[in-house]
């Protein structure tokens, strides 16, 4: 028989051909998340998945899926919205989406840090509505990269390509907080510290590391009022690795100087959240990944993942959990 494959959402062409010149493939055909129960109904007896990161794959989903499933793969690079242990236990390999989405969530990670210490939204906003009344020495102004010293949390492929770009704009020190000093860190002179000393000396602290048990709510009160008054944090990692509600006060009472976020909780952020009423906070809306080019090629490799396992090859991506 076919092997069956379940989409979970409307995606790139070239990606859906892959499967479908194969399989028998059951698409959620919307640009909107499948909802769980519909997810529930069309799983049982699929030979694939293929999810996104706003699918909660669940113990009961893969249980749902039952014995014919030979392979999970994510259109993502991360994998915090899937039960690992449960696909440990199941026998279930998962696919995933590295390196092609490095560049440009990098490039947006540096987009999302200029944006904020230069003040782009607020200064767009002024000119449109009117308050850009003339040329002022003391008016509108931000915060340079030159001669600052740069945190990297999580120098993982991510980090690195920041580190990478950031390195012209000539900062004094580029530092990194993770598990492991990283080898890689010597090609962009960062320097391994502990997270304490990041916060503490860090002109921009940016979160590139993954959301795990170790991450979830690093950024909280505690880590705030280590930063120096004039930090700007930026967050292109996961939201859960934020405290919002700490941000929002840290913000406002200008413990820190301002936040530019890619990632929040919940996804989509309600519009009457108290961040939106901040001017030092800009908010976009999840796109580290979003480039025609990355989105193509991460919905590609999602499909190989699942027709490697499909055919008894090696996955081009497979994650080590
Ligand atoms: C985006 O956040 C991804 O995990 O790919
Ligand atoms: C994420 O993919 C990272 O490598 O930081």
């Amino acid at each position: 028989h076919k092997p069956k494959v379940y989409v979970t959402r409307r995606i790139p062409e070239s990606a859906l051909r892959l499967l479908t010149s194969r399989y028998l493939v059951t698409q959620w055909d919307s640009d909107e998340p499948v909802p769980g129960a519909e997810l529930m109904k069309n799983v049982p007896g699929i030979d694939a998945l293929f999810c996104l990161l706003t699918d909660q794959i669940t113990f009961e989903v893969l249980k749902a899926a039952g014995s014919s499933l030979k392979v999970l793969a994510t259109m993502s690079v991360g994998y915090d919205h899937i039960d690992l242990e449960a696909c440990k236990t199941l026998g279930i390999p998962i696919g995933y989406t590295p390196d092609v989405l490095t560049d440009a969530t990098a490039e947006l990670t540096v987009t999302l840090l200029l944006a904020t210490s230069r003040r782009i939204v607020e200064g767009v906003t002024a000119a449109r509505e009117g308050t850009w009344s003339t040329w002022k020495p003391m008016w509108m102004c931000g915060r340079t990269l030159l001669n600052s010293t740069v945190g990297i949390v999580g120098l993982g492929r991510i980090g690195f390509g920041v580190a990478k770009r950031l390195l012209p704009f000539g900062p004094t020190a580029i530092l990194y907080s993770g598990h492991t000093p990283k080898d890689s860190a010597a090609e962009v002179g960062a320097i391994f510290v502990t997270f304490d000393e990041l916060l503490q000396q860090s002109d921009f602290v940016i979160a590139t590391c993954p959301m795990n048990s170790e991450t979830v709510g690093l950024f909280n009160k505690a880590a705030f009022m280590k930063m120096k008054k004039t930090a700007i944090f930026i967050n292109t990692s996961r939201g859960g690795v934020v405290n919002q509600d700490d941000l929002y006060e840290a913000l406002k009472s200008g413990e820190i100087a301002g936040a530019g976020l890619d990632v929040t909780v919940p996804e989509p952020l309600p519009t009457d959240n108290k961040l939106f009423t901040l001017s030092n906070c800009v908010i976009v809306p999840h796109i580290g990944s979003a480039t025609i080019d990355t989105r193509t090629n991460m919905a590609e490799i999602t499909a190989r993942n699942i027709i490697a396992v499909l055919e008894g090859e090696t996955m081009p991506c497979p994650l080590k959990f």
